[in-house]
């Protein structure tokens, strides 16, 4: 059976399986799991559709994303061809659909082999409702060596390791069109600062191009453009004292930065209100815009585009960001009754290996969390950022991405960011900000 054949339990799901046979012969049954396709109360250990069939909910079908996923499936398959993937998207950009996804199958006692998560605080409604397998055994000795310290902490909580990072993404990038910026005059690598950024908006705006792709259907870009302006603006200590919610003397830095994106906004996409973050990208891709704003899954894009890195696309650190690697990480859990306890261990100690992290990372447009991958065999866009990586003096959560923020938080600050992009009411927003983080 290939790619894109459906089981057909739920004509509104895509589902995609491919089926080779049994895990070992020998199938575990957990009582409980009642879901279409899984086991049964009294379990029928004879059911190939039971326990060597991994259900794997996620929302990699944007651009390049869905090639990274499908290179680590592959990978997966080609040392376990007992198994037999059942994917289950739920799309939307930074997992806004998701968390939902995943919360009613949990409460429905239907759960998935395993989600796709960020590591950090977004594990805490999880792991606080004890829903999720402790995972120390699949970390190995040799993963527990090769992976980045920051990594394996943000994996764990109260101690116990919970879930497997796959990636490490950087949010503080600027792409550029180097068409665009070559035809205006204007060299992205000698802007120091936010305000500056908007200097150069001004100048390709006057070249009657559009300067920034940014979408504003969703909350987030918009959240994690904030995040990374103010970064860029106010300083690390003051980035840090906002997620402690330590908002004495933060008024005036919430404010302004947020009224600088204010006069970003006359220079973004004409239809940021209807398009995707995919679709926004698209714009720099194609010369209809010069700039954005966005994590490096967008370098993911690029690559999927065939584009050119340093002559067709390329990058700077977010003007004011310079030395800092803001990381977006994603990984795999194991829900706890789960419907396919060995296969699921196995896929999550393949997304642990050298072969997974080679194989993902590259389309993907991010970097290997663990350390003993080969660089060379990464495109230099991606050299470019381990080198950032290695060379940066902090690595930093964020607050979109849910690493550094208890989800209830972000999500009160993403609607704060919706009534923002509607009002644009400067003030009324940075008093909410932060009174939603503060005391
Ligand atoms: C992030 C995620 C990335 C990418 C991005 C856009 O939250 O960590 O892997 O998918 O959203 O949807």
């Amino acid at each position: 059976m290939g790619w894109g054949e459906t089981d057909g339990s739920n004509a509104s799901r895509r589902t995609v399986l491919r089926r080779v046979g049994m895990i070992g012969g020998a199938a575990v049954v957990l009582a409980g799991c009642t879901s279409d396709g899984h086991a049964s109360d009294d379990g029928d250990a004879n059911d190939p559709d039971d326990t060597s069939r991994l259900e794997l909910i996620h929302w990699w079908t944007a651009g390049g994303e869905e090639d990274a996923l499908e290179a680590l499936l592959d990978g997966f398959l080609e040392e376990h061809e007992e198994g037999v993937i059942e994917e289950n998207p739920a799309p939307g950009g930074a997992g806004s659909a998701l968390n939902a996804a995943v919360q009613s199958r949990l409460i429905d006692e239907e759960p998935p082999s395993t989600f796709q998560i960020w590591p950090g605080e977004a594990l805490r409604p999880f792991t606080d409702s004890n829903v999720l397998a402790a995972l120390d055994d699949i970390w190995s000795d040799d993963m527990r060596e090769a992976y980045i310290d920051s990594v394996r902490e943000l994996s764990q909580r109260n101690g116990v390791y919970v879930a497997v990072p796959v990636n490490i993404h950087r949010l503080n990038n600027l792409f550029y069109n180097v068409d665009i910026v070559e035809d205006v005059g204007v060299d992205p690598r000698s802007v120091d600062d936010p305000e500056t950024l908007l200097e150069v908006f001004e100048a390709v705006a006057d070249a009657g191009y559009t300067p920034l792709a940014h979408q504003t259907q969703d909350a987030w870009p918009t959240v994690q453009l904030w995040e990374t302006v103010f970064l860029g603006q106010h300083g690390l200590e003051t980035f840090q004292s906002f997620l402690d919610g330590d908002v004495d003397g933060l008024a005036e830095p919430v404010a302004e930065s947020l009224s600088l994106i204010e006069r970003y906004r006359e220079h973004v996409s004409p239809d940021a209100s209807s398009i995707a973050w995919d679709e926004a990208n698209a714009q720099v891709i194609t010369g209809d815009a010069a700039f954005t704003h966005q994590g490096d899954w967008a370098a993911g894009h690029y690559s999927s585009a065939e584009l050119t890195y340093g002559e067709e696309w390329s990058h700077v650190a977010f003007p004011g960001t310079d030395g800092v690697y803001t990381m977006v990480l994603d990984s795999f859990v194991m829900p706890d009754p789960n419907p396919s306890p060995e296969l699921t261990s196995a896929f999550l100690q393949y997304c642990g290996s050298v072969d997974a992290q080679r194989r993902f990372n590259q389309p993907k447009g991010s970097i290997p969390p663990r350390t003993d991958v080969p660089a060379e065999e990464f495109p230099p866009f991606l050299q470019d950022q381990m080198a950032d990586f290695d060379a940066s003096g902090d690595q930093l959560p964020t607050i979109t991405h849910g690493s550094a923020i208890h989800p209830a938080t972000k999500n009160q600050l993403e609607e704060a960011f919706a009534s923002f992009l509607e009002s644009w009411n400067v003030e009324t927003t940075a008093e909410r900000l932060l009174e939603i983080v503060g005391p």
